[in-house]
């Protein structure tokens, strides 16, 4: 199918997996898969710009994976501070507006340092908004929301009856963006792995076993294409939305 003419997602989710498997698999260490990592992110953001998603959102580090072994964890946090170094420019100069979600109390001074300018510098960008997840966990932000909305009913700004899913979105680390349409994770897994729990409610699902340092712009055009031929309903019967568009 060509992508040229047919329904392109606003914005696009990604969890990026199976670095560790396609490293073993070469009997390397899990870090050469990381690294290799970078590469599909590269080529992913392009291929998003290309095709004209506006949004996407890419899941590199999870609450949970703090419980990986340090040496792995640093490593990590090490390849951020490096990719944002050497991949800033080159964003920037395309027009690439970056911003990062998660809990950044939670991260070094210096990758916070690193993200706080590279959010700066693309801040007034206009293309594909990228945003980073890193420490982000979706009951995490959940939790952060419900504190949000107690603490303006406790000052007296928000009554208890205006709480509705609106105002709950609104207090989310993506409160100013639409919700992703599609949600991609390589490696086989079927899982949402407490990513954007709440924003992901509508979301279509799209599930390969392609490793992610394999993922590139031919696996990504066939997760538009499976986009493309989803109809959405959000509740409605399939001839109340075929209806809606003639
Ligand atoms: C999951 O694979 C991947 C991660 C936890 C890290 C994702 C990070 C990158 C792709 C590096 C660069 C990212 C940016 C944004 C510059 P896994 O280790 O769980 O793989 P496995 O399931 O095979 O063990």
């Amino acid at each position: 199918m060509s992508l040229d003419s047919v329904n392109i997602p606003a914005h696009v989710a990604v969890i990026m997996d199976g670095n560790g498997r396609w490293a073993r698999a070469r009997g390397k260490q899990r870090h050469t898969g990381h690294r290799a990592g970078v590469k599909s992110v590269r080529m992913t953001v392009e291929a998003a710009a290309e095709r004209g998603v506006s949004h996407l959102t890419l899941f590199a580090f999870s609450s949970e994976n703090w419980r990986r072994p340090e040496e792995e964890v640093s490593s990590l946090m090490g390849l951020f501070v490096e990719a944002l170094r050497r991949e800033v420019g080159e964003l920037h100069r395309n027009n690439v507006r970056l911003r990062f979600i998660g809990a950044r109390e939670e991260l070094s001074a210096g990758l916070v340092k690193k993200i706080g300018a590279a959010e700066a510098k693309t801040a007034g960008n206009t293309g594909l908004k990228l945003n980073v997840a890193i420490a982000y966990g979706g009951r995490w932000d959940l939790v952060n929301a419900a504190k949000a909305l107690a603490s303006n009913v406790k000052s007296g700004a928000l009554a208890i009856q205006d709480i509705d899913a609106k105002a709950l979105s609104a207090e989310l680390q993506l409160a100013d963006t639409p919700d992703p349409d599609l949600l991609i994770r390589t490696g086989g897994e079927q899982r949402i792995s407490n990513f954007l729990l709440w924003d992901l409610a509508y979301a279509e699902l799209w599930f390969t076993d392609v490793l992610w340092p394999e993922f590139d712009k031919q696996e990504f055009d066939k997760a538009l294409a499976f986009f493309a031929a989803k109809q959405r309903r959000y509740g409605h019967t399939g001839e109340q939305v075929e209806a809606a568009e003639c």
